[in-house]
């Protein structure tokens, strides 16, 4: 297998409460998803706290989680399964995904757009009432286990219509908008997360609101919360605080020079 091709199955089961902070009612949509065996969809930007937030319910609903980070080079059979060479005999190992629908687990796809199609042929019989994974290669059909349940996720930025997703596969779903938190829950999390006081991690998230402003501008996405932790992580080592805000807030958002200038100048009006 080469790198590419390795599959994210993340941490589970998970030993510790991730912290989360609640944005709007999303907790108790997730429970009643969860309850109602109905598959979810988290829409939104990088970094604003859906990985979190499933690891976190994940936690709450005591089921394991399973994570799948899906690339252009994901395969059906990635998720489903394979045969393998073991000490001359080929033996059936089960995927992610196979394995989450036998044990009970959430499986969490991120980022599913960037997945192969066929991906989708899979996907489909497991999130409408059928509830069942058919193995073609084994000839198996597997009925999901109870707790099973199908989470994806994706950020419409980057969509094209190449990549969007199907009309047949988003109406399995029901969907969740993620969204940057609003400022003072914004603060908590980036004191929180940055182990910084609560009046510099405001200033960080004054400083994204105003970014977050000018995308239009040219930006092809605002400052994420998770680059703000960058920032208060930096500041925390006793880091300047220009040179931190820059390095982790302002040099990976984009090259553009001009833009970097305007980024430049809203420190210096915050700090
Ligand atoms: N509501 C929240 N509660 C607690 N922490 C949060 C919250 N929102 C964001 N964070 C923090 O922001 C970081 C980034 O969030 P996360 O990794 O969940 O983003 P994401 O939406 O999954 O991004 P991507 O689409 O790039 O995968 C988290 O590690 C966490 O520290
Ligand atoms: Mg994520």
């Amino acid at each position: 297998m080469t790198n590419k091709n390795e599959l994210n199955t993340g941490s589970y089961p998970l030993k510790k409460e991730p912290y989360y902070m609640q944005v709007k009612n999303e907790i108790a949509i997730f429970k009643a998803a969860y309850d109602a065996k109905l598959p979810v969809m988290l829409k939104g930007p990088t970094g604003c706290g859906k990985t979190r937030y499933v690891e976190y319910m994940a936690y709450k609903l005591k089921r394991p989680l399973i994570t799948v980070a899906c690339h252009e080079d994901l395969f059906a059979s990635d998720l489903i399964g394979r045969y393998l060479l073991k000490n001359d005999e080929t033996v059936w190992v089960d995927g992610p995904l196979t394995n989450a629908v036998r044990i009970g687990g959430i499986c969490y796809l991120d980022e599913i757009v960037e997945a192969r199609k066929d991906t989708t042929v899979v996907i489909h019989p497991l999130t409408d009432d059928r509830r069942i994974l058919t193995i073609d290669k084994k000839g198996e059909i597997i009925h999901a286990h109870k707790d099973f349940m199908m989470v994806i996720s994706y950020n419409p930025g980057y969509q094209s219509i190449l990549k969007d997703l199907k009309q047949s596969t988003r109406q399995r779903f029901i969907a969740l908008e993620f969204d940057y938190p609003e400022a003072e829950k914004e603060a908590s999390i980036v004191s929180h997360e940055g182990k910084i006081d609560i009046k510099t991690a405001g200033k960080l998230v004054t400083l994204a609101g105003k970014i977050r402003n000018i995308r239009e501008h040219g930006l092809a996405e605002g400052a994420s919360t998770r680059l703000l932790i960058y920032a208060s992580r930096l500041l925390k080592r006793g880091m300047p605080v220009h040179e931190s805000c820059r390095t982790a807030i302002c040099l990976p958002l984009t090259d553009d020079e001009g833009l970097q200038e305007t980024l430049n100048d809203l420190i210096e009006d915050i700090f």
